[in-house]
């Protein structure tokens, strides 16, 4: 069965663009539901409506609350079928309101490899630490912000010359093919998470393809 999927974005959604590519060309088996953005002018709503594919924009600004933000977006995922929600490049911190309506069914790519560099602009962050190794994440999303339990990982290598732009184009690459890679064994149902543990965080399983 494809997985209907929600994609929230917030700016350029080249990840946005790397699963609509996935799913036209049979990579991915999957549909894009809807494509959520917080802000009018983000650039993957264009390539939302290049795939025929519904968009909202629903400005955090609109609502008193993030809690009251995340209801509209609860009703909108819901009216569209979505049964799983990946955040692409969203800006937003999510509330229990959303992960509680898809529980365990919140994806986030981060552009660094998790715990370290959490947070807005985290290429900056491995760039000024001066760190050899940096990448990106996978992962569910918790309350936390980019604190969930891990699905994958993807190293980049840093170079001294690298300065933000340079890495985070390279990290971006790597980005794509992982979402993709990861929302695949998705929709084989090949991922596995632990159940909550008093005091322990909670550790992915990716089960081996069958055959
Ligand atoms: C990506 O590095 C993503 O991980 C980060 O924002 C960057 C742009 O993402 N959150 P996209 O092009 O909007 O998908």
């Amino acid at each position: 069965m494809p997985l209907d999927l929600g994609v929230l974005i917030s700016g350029s959604g080249t990840n946005l663009g790397a699963i609509l590519a996935a799913v036209a060309d049979g990579r991915l088996d999957a549909r894009v539901r809807l494509v959520v953005s917080n802000r009018a002018d983000a650039g993957g709503l264009e390539k939302a409506r290049a795939a025929n594919v519904p968009v909202r924009v629903i400005s955090h600004r609109d609502y008193p609350s993030r809690e009251a933000f995340d209801g509209a977006v609860v009703t909108a995922l819901r009216e569209a079928g979505v049964e799983w929600v990946v955040l692409a490049g969203f800006m937003r911190v999510v509330t229990p309101v959303l992960l509680g309506a898809f529980q365990d069914r919140v994806i986030n790519i981060h552009p660094a490899l998790l715990p370290a560099f959490p947070g807005v602009d985290a290429q900056a962050q491995a760039v000024e630490y001066g760190v050899r190794v940096s990448g990106c994440t996978v992962h569910f999303v918790d309350p936390g912000v980019d604190t969930g339990p891990i699905i994958a990982q993807s190293a980049v290598e840093v170079d001294p010359e690298d300065d933000r732009e340079s890495l985070a184009r390279r990290l971006l690459a790597k980005e794509h093919e992982l979402l993709v890679r990861v929302l695949g064994w998705v929709a084989e149902g090949r991922v596995e998470i632990e159940p909550p543990r008093e005091g322990a965080r909670r550790r992915v399983r990716v089960k081996r393809a069958p055959g």
